[in-house]
């Protein structure tokens, strides 16, 4: 593929402004200097650099995001920042077929949720993974207000009615971990959920914080407000279930 549309499809601009990134001496390739927009190369495994900035090059992106508390996950946000602005303009603007839009979330978090978000801009990917049809297992920390007992978790694994929808929801698996702690594990993604279902036993959520999607969990070096690639091997665990 030639430079320009390497750089192109990875979301630097215009195939005019990539051009002018390459002719100016910007760009890098497997530690060369490039100045022709035209030179061709292999994309597997491609790693260059813009501006110093390392590089690889990706058909599809695959992230996941340490989302912090306070940031919200639309791309225009009401009250608090979007999510979108920690991530690098390049992922931000990556062409797909019709549009320039870049990687989305899959699904949303709240405002005040922390944890684990993926964002792709691979559209069966983002609907495999959000769809309550695939039953993706994700797994959520819970701080409560009211300690937690053995009642509620029978009822949140039973099922419980929110508001607006007769038919129960249950958690997969839910379990106390500490007195004002627990685990629950859901395959939908309806609404505020976590929050409704406790608020449905008489409890009360006082954080929030998404561990797990599938086998992937986020990982403990990875600081709120910072991303990563997804690896084959994190793909690959998204497949599995929770143990
Ligand atoms: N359930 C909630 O109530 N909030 C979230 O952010 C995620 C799941």
């Amino acid at each position: 593929m030639q430079l320009q549309d390497i750089l192109f499809s990875q979301g630097f601009g215009t195939r005019r402004v990539c051009a002018g990134l390459i002719q100016l001496g910007h760009v890098t390739v497997a530690g060369a200097p490039c100045t022709d927009p035209g030179a061709e190369f292999p994309t597997e495994g491609l790693r260059f650099t813009v501006q110093g900035v390392d590089w690889p090059f990706a058909d599809k992106a695959y992230l996941l995001l340490h989302k912090p508390a306070g940031t919200e996950c639309s791309q225009k946000p009401s009250a608090w920042p979007s999510i979108y602005t920690l991530l690098p303009g390049p992922l931000r603007q990556r062409p797909t077929k019709s549009s320039i839009q870049g990687v989305q979330a899959v699904g949303r978090l709240d405002q005040d949720t922390t944890g684990l978000l993926l964002m792709s801009d691979d559209g069966s990917f983002i609907h495999r993974m959000s769809s309550p049809k695939h039953h993706v297992p994700k797994v959520y920390e819970v701080r409560t207000k009211h300690p937690v007992d053995a009642e509620q978790v029978r009822r949140l694994l039973e099922g419980v009615v929110l508001d607006d929808d007769p038919k129960p929801v249950a958690a997969a698996a839910c379990e106390a971990t500490g007195e004002l702690e627990l685990r629950l594990t859901l395959t939908e993604g309806k609404y505020h959920q976590v929050k409704r279902m406790i608020a449905a036993v008489g409890n009360r959520v006082e954080g929030l914080h998404r561990s797990r999607i599938g086998g992937l969990v986020l990982p403990a070096d990875l600081a709120a407000g910072r991303w990563r690639w997804l690896g084959v091997e994190d793909l690959a665990a998204l497949r599995e279930p929770s143990p």
